[in-house]
Protein backbone atom coordinates (compact mmCIF):
# COMPACT_ATOMS: atom_id res chain seq x y z
CA UNK A 1 0.00 0.00 0.00
CA UNK A 2 1.26 3.20 -1.11
CA UNK A 3 0.82 6.07 1.72
CA UNK A 4 0.80 9.81 1.84
CA UNK A 5 3.48 11.36 3.84
CA UNK A 6 3.16 14.82 5.12
CA UNK A 7 -0.54 14.86 4.50
CA UNK A 8 -2.88 18.25 5.47
CA UNK A 9 -6.25 17.32 4.69
CA UNK A 10 -9.00 18.14 7.34
CA UNK A 11 -6.05 20.82 8.29
CA UNK A 12 -6.60 25.12 8.47
CA UNK A 13 -3.08 26.69 8.20
CA UNK A 14 -3.09 30.63 8.19
CA UNK A 15 0.06 31.77 5.95
CA UNK A 16 1.23 35.28 6.07
CA UNK A 17 2.85 37.31 3.42
CA UNK A 18 1.01 34.97 1.21
CA UNK A 19 0.18 37.06 -1.27
CA UNK A 20 3.62 36.44 -3.46
CA UNK A 21 6.76 35.19 -3.06
CA UNK A 22 7.74 32.17 -0.44
CA UNK A 23 4.78 33.01 1.04
CA UNK A 24 2.54 32.06 -1.95
CA UNK A 25 4.73 29.49 -2.50
CA UNK A 26 4.32 28.00 0.66
CA UNK A 27 0.28 28.63 0.51
CA UNK A 28 0.20 26.18 -2.36
CA UNK A 29 2.22 23.80 -1.49
CA UNK A 30 0.11 23.28 1.92
CA UNK A 31 -2.99 23.16 -0.16
CA UNK A 32 -1.84 20.66 -2.55
CA UNK A 33 -1.27 18.47 0.74
CA UNK A 34 -4.40 18.99 1.59
CA UNK A 35 -4.99 21.88 4.00
CA UNK A 36 -7.32 24.56 3.67
CA UNK A 37 -5.50 27.82 3.50
CA UNK A 38 -6.06 31.67 4.51
CA UNK A 39 -3.73 33.67 2.09
CA UNK A 40 -3.13 36.49 4.38
CA UNK A 41 -1.08 39.81 3.60
CA UNK A 42 -1.20 43.21 3.55
CA UNK A 43 -1.76 43.55 0.28
CA UNK A 44 -6.00 42.29 0.07
CA UNK A 45 -6.05 42.35 -3.72
CA UNK A 46 -2.58 40.52 -4.19
CA UNK A 47 -4.30 38.31 -1.13
CA UNK A 48 -7.45 37.69 -2.90
CA UNK A 49 -5.95 37.01 -6.49
CA UNK A 50 -3.42 34.31 -5.07
CA UNK A 51 -6.55 33.08 -3.18
CA UNK A 52 -8.85 32.68 -6.21
CA UNK A 53 -5.74 31.24 -8.51
CA UNK A 54 -5.34 29.06 -6.21
CA UNK A 55 -9.30 27.91 -6.01
CA UNK A 56 -9.26 27.72 -9.69
CA UNK A 57 -6.46 25.04 -9.28
CA UNK A 58 -9.02 23.15 -7.50
CA UNK A 59 -7.15 24.00 -3.72
CA UNK A 60 -8.73 25.55 -0.66
CA UNK A 61 -7.94 28.56 0.23
CA UNK A 62 -9.47 32.25 1.14
CA UNK A 63 -7.84 35.93 1.64
CA UNK A 64 -7.44 37.38 4.48
CA UNK A 65 -6.43 40.97 4.56
CA UNK A 66 -3.41 41.71 7.92
CA UNK A 67 -0.69 43.75 8.60
CA UNK A 68 1.30 41.60 11.08
CA UNK A 69 2.51 45.16 12.48
CA UNK A 70 -0.50 45.77 14.33
CA UNK A 71 -1.50 43.54 17.17
CA UNK A 72 -5.53 43.93 16.84
CA UNK A 73 -4.69 42.91 12.91
CA UNK A 74 -3.00 39.28 13.38
CA UNK A 75 -5.50 38.81 16.19
CA UNK A 76 -8.51 39.62 13.64
CA UNK A 77 -6.33 37.07 10.89
CA UNK A 78 -6.43 34.07 13.59
CA UNK A 79 -10.18 35.17 14.55
CA UNK A 80 -11.13 34.82 10.95
CA UNK A 81 -9.65 31.34 10.56
CA UNK A 82 -11.18 29.61 13.67
CA UNK A 83 -14.53 31.31 12.42
CA UNK A 84 -14.19 29.78 9.60
CA UNK A 85 -12.66 26.10 10.46
CA UNK A 86 -12.96 26.26 14.62
CA UNK A 87 -9.47 25.22 14.63
CA UNK A 88 -6.15 26.83 13.37
CA UNK A 89 -3.55 23.64 12.85
CA UNK A 90 -0.51 25.55 11.32
CA UNK A 91 0.64 28.55 11.27
CA UNK A 92 3.35 29.86 8.85
CA UNK A 93 4.90 33.77 9.65
CA UNK A 94 6.43 34.61 6.18
CA UNK A 95 5.52 38.45 5.92
CA UNK A 96 8.92 40.55 6.08
CA UNK A 97 10.62 43.52 3.97
CA UNK A 98 14.21 44.05 3.55
CA UNK A 99 14.06 47.50 4.91
CA UNK A 100 16.83 50.12 3.18
CA UNK A 101 20.36 48.97 1.92
CA UNK A 102 23.08 51.61 3.95
CA UNK A 103 25.34 51.05 6.45
CA UNK A 104 23.98 51.47 10.14
CA UNK A 105 25.44 54.84 10.20
CA UNK A 106 23.19 55.98 8.09
CA UNK A 107 20.30 53.77 8.43
CA UNK A 108 17.27 55.95 10.30
CA UNK A 109 15.09 55.68 13.75
CA UNK A 110 12.34 55.14 11.74
CA UNK A 111 13.07 53.04 9.21
CA UNK A 112 14.93 50.45 11.80
CA UNK A 113 12.08 50.51 13.63
CA UNK A 114 9.61 50.04 10.43
CA UNK A 115 11.45 47.03 9.66
CA UNK A 116 11.71 45.51 13.71
CA UNK A 117 8.21 45.76 13.51
CA UNK A 118 6.72 44.01 10.42
CA UNK A 119 9.47 41.30 10.50
CA UNK A 120 9.95 40.37 14.73
CA UNK A 121 6.68 42.36 16.37
CA UNK A 122 5.29 40.70 13.50
CA UNK A 123 5.86 37.28 14.32
CA UNK A 124 5.57 37.80 17.80
CA UNK A 125 2.02 38.88 17.10
CA UNK A 126 0.86 36.49 15.06
CA UNK A 127 2.24 33.24 17.08
CA UNK A 128 0.63 35.50 20.37
CA UNK A 129 -2.94 35.26 18.53
CA UNK A 130 -2.78 31.85 17.59
CA UNK A 131 -1.08 29.85 20.55
CA UNK A 132 -3.98 29.56 23.16
CA UNK A 133 -5.78 27.86 21.05
CA UNK A 134 -3.28 25.43 19.68
CA UNK A 135 -2.84 24.69 23.33
CA UNK A 136 -5.99 24.16 24.56
CA UNK A 137 -6.55 21.96 21.67
CA UNK A 138 -3.21 20.31 21.78
CA UNK A 139 -2.10 20.71 18.45
CA UNK A 140 -0.17 23.49 16.58
CA UNK A 141 2.52 23.69 14.17
CA UNK A 142 4.20 26.96 13.87
CA UNK A 143 7.11 27.87 11.39
CA UNK A 144 8.61 31.55 11.00
CA UNK A 145 10.46 32.20 8.30
CA UNK A 146 13.79 34.06 9.36
CA UNK A 147 16.97 34.32 7.24
CA UNK A 148 20.63 33.79 6.82
CA UNK A 149 20.86 36.94 7.57
CA UNK A 150 19.80 36.29 11.25
CA UNK A 151 22.50 33.73 11.83
CA UNK A 152 25.92 35.96 10.06
CA UNK A 153 24.42 39.39 9.89
CA UNK A 154 24.56 40.86 6.05
CA UNK A 155 26.25 44.16 5.84
CA UNK A 156 23.90 47.09 5.13
CA UNK A 157 20.98 45.33 6.18
CA UNK A 158 21.49 45.84 10.25
CA UNK A 159 17.64 46.25 11.14
CA UNK A 160 17.10 43.08 9.14
CA UNK A 161 19.80 40.79 9.85
CA UNK A 162 18.93 41.67 14.02
CA UNK A 163 15.09 41.06 13.18
CA UNK A 164 15.77 37.94 12.03
CA UNK A 165 18.17 37.48 14.68
CA UNK A 166 15.19 37.44 16.90
CA UNK A 167 12.56 35.35 15.27
CA UNK A 168 15.49 32.35 15.54
CA UNK A 169 15.61 33.10 19.14
CA UNK A 170 11.66 33.76 19.33
CA UNK A 171 10.50 29.94 17.93
CA UNK A 172 12.87 29.04 20.24
CA UNK A 173 11.59 30.42 23.38
CA UNK A 174 7.98 29.47 22.25
CA UNK A 175 8.86 25.24 21.24
CA UNK A 176 10.40 25.35 25.19
CA UNK A 177 6.88 27.02 26.19
CA UNK A 178 4.96 24.91 24.07
CA UNK A 179 6.97 21.35 24.07
CA UNK A 180 4.62 19.47 26.29
CA UNK A 181 1.73 19.54 24.01
CA UNK A 182 1.95 18.41 20.49
CA UNK A 183 2.73 21.92 19.28
CA UNK A 184 5.83 22.15 16.96
CA UNK A 185 7.59 25.99 16.64
CA UNK A 186 10.50 25.91 14.12
CA UNK A 187 12.26 28.86 12.12
CA UNK A 188 13.62 28.35 8.39
CA UNK A 189 16.20 30.24 7.27
CA UNK A 190 16.67 30.59 3.59
CA UNK A 191 19.10 32.45 1.48
CA UNK A 192 18.54 34.36 -1.64
CA UNK A 193 15.74 33.03 -3.49
CA UNK A 194 14.34 35.16 -6.60
CA UNK A 195 11.14 36.95 -5.27
CA UNK A 196 10.19 40.36 -5.35
CA UNK A 197 11.96 41.30 -2.24
CA UNK A 198 14.80 41.13 -3.80
CA UNK A 199 13.82 44.54 -5.42
CA UNK A 200 14.13 46.16 -2.53
CA UNK A 201 17.91 45.90 -2.51
CA UNK A 202 20.89 46.66 -4.47
CA UNK A 203 21.83 44.52 -7.52
CA UNK A 204 25.47 44.48 -5.75
CA UNK A 205 23.77 43.59 -2.59
CA UNK A 206 22.01 40.45 -4.34
CA UNK A 207 25.13 39.12 -5.98
CA UNK A 208 27.24 39.64 -2.51
CA UNK A 209 24.55 37.74 -0.76
CA UNK A 210 24.66 34.66 -3.73
CA UNK A 211 28.11 35.07 -4.39
CA UNK A 212 28.38 33.24 -0.48
CA UNK A 213 26.17 30.62 -1.67
CA UNK A 214 28.50 27.05 -1.83
CA UNK A 215 25.74 25.54 -4.29
CA UNK A 216 26.22 28.54 -6.77
CA UNK A 217 22.67 29.89 -7.46
CA UNK A 218 20.19 31.54 -5.94
CA UNK A 219 17.47 29.07 -4.03
CA UNK A 220 13.40 28.56 -5.59
CA UNK A 221 10.52 29.58 -3.66
CA UNK A 222 9.56 25.21 -3.72
CA UNK A 223 12.67 24.27 -1.81
CA UNK A 224 11.91 26.80 0.87
CA UNK A 225 8.12 25.44 0.68
CA UNK A 226 9.38 21.55 0.59
CA UNK A 227 10.69 22.18 4.49
CA UNK A 228 7.91 24.22 5.47
CA UNK A 229 5.50 21.28 4.26
CA UNK A 230 7.78 19.18 6.51
CA UNK A 231 7.72 21.26 9.16
CA UNK A 232 3.78 22.07 8.83
CA UNK A 233 2.69 18.45 8.80
CA UNK A 234 1.51 15.85 11.88
CA UNK A 235 4.93 14.24 10.82
CA UNK A 236 6.68 16.86 12.30
CA UNK A 237 6.34 15.66 15.95
CA UNK A 238 9.54 15.61 17.82
CA UNK A 239 10.97 18.45 16.04
CA UNK A 240 11.06 21.67 17.68
CA UNK A 241 13.01 24.79 18.74
CA UNK A 242 15.23 24.17 15.28
CA UNK A 243 16.34 26.37 12.54
CA UNK A 244 16.09 24.83 9.30
CA UNK A 245 18.69 26.66 6.70
CA UNK A 246 17.38 26.15 2.95
CA UNK A 247 21.40 27.88 2.07
CA UNK A 248 22.57 25.62 -0.79
CA UNK A 249 25.67 25.04 1.60
CA UNK A 250 26.30 28.53 3.31
CA UNK A 251 25.78 27.69 6.41
CA UNK A 252 26.80 24.58 8.09
CA UNK A 253 25.89 25.32 11.87
N1 LIG B 1 13.67 36.17 -0.92
C1 LIG B 1 14.74 35.94 -0.19
O1 LIG B 1 15.87 35.91 -0.68
C2 LIG B 1 14.60 35.70 1.28
C3 LIG B 1 15.73 35.20 1.97
C4 LIG B 1 15.62 34.97 3.33
C5 LIG B 1 14.44 35.22 3.99
N2 LIG B 1 13.36 35.71 3.30
C6 LIG B 1 12.15 35.98 4.05
O2 LIG B 1 11.08 35.28 3.48
C7 LIG B 1 9.86 36.01 3.70
C8 LIG B 1 9.14 36.20 2.38
O3 LIG B 1 10.00 36.90 1.51
P1 LIG B 1 9.73 37.04 -0.05
O4 LIG B 1 11.05 37.00 -0.70
O5 LIG B 1 8.66 36.11 -0.47
O6 LIG B 1 9.20 38.56 -0.06
P2 LIG B 1 8.09 39.28 -0.95
O7 LIG B 1 8.38 40.73 -0.84
O8 LIG B 1 7.99 38.66 -2.29
O9 LIG B 1 6.76 38.93 -0.13
C9 LIG B 1 6.54 39.44 1.15
C10 LIG B 1 5.06 39.56 1.36
O10 LIG B 1 4.85 40.07 2.69
C11 LIG B 1 3.82 41.01 2.62
N3 LIG B 1 3.91 41.95 3.74
C12 LIG B 1 4.82 42.94 3.92
N4 LIG B 1 4.55 43.62 5.03
C13 LIG B 1 3.46 43.04 5.59
C14 LIG B 1 2.70 43.29 6.74
N5 LIG B 1 2.99 44.32 7.57
N6 LIG B 1 1.65 42.49 7.03
C15 LIG B 1 1.32 41.48 6.21
N7 LIG B 1 1.98 41.20 5.07
C16 LIG B 1 3.05 41.98 4.77
C17 LIG B 1 4.00 41.71 1.29
O11 LIG B 1 2.82 42.38 0.87
C18 LIG B 1 4.39 40.53 0.39
O12 LIG B 1 3.25 39.92 -0.19
C19 LIG B 1 10.27 37.33 4.37
O13 LIG B 1 10.09 37.22 5.76
C20 LIG B 1 11.74 37.44 4.04
O14 LIG B 1 12.45 38.20 4.97
C21 LIG B 1 13.43 35.95 1.96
Amino acid sequence: MKDRFFDLSGHAALVTGAAQGIGAGIAVRLARAGASVAVADLNADGASAQASAMRDDGLEAMAVQVDVADPASAERAVSEVLVRHGQLHVLVCCAGIAGKALPTWRQADEDWHTVMRVNLDGVFHCCRAALPGMVERNYGRIVNIASLAGKEGNPNMVAYSASKAGVIAASKSMAKETAEYDICVNAISPTVIRTPILDQLTEAQVNYMTSKIPRGRTGTVEEVAAVAHFLASPDCSFVTGQCYDVSGGRATY
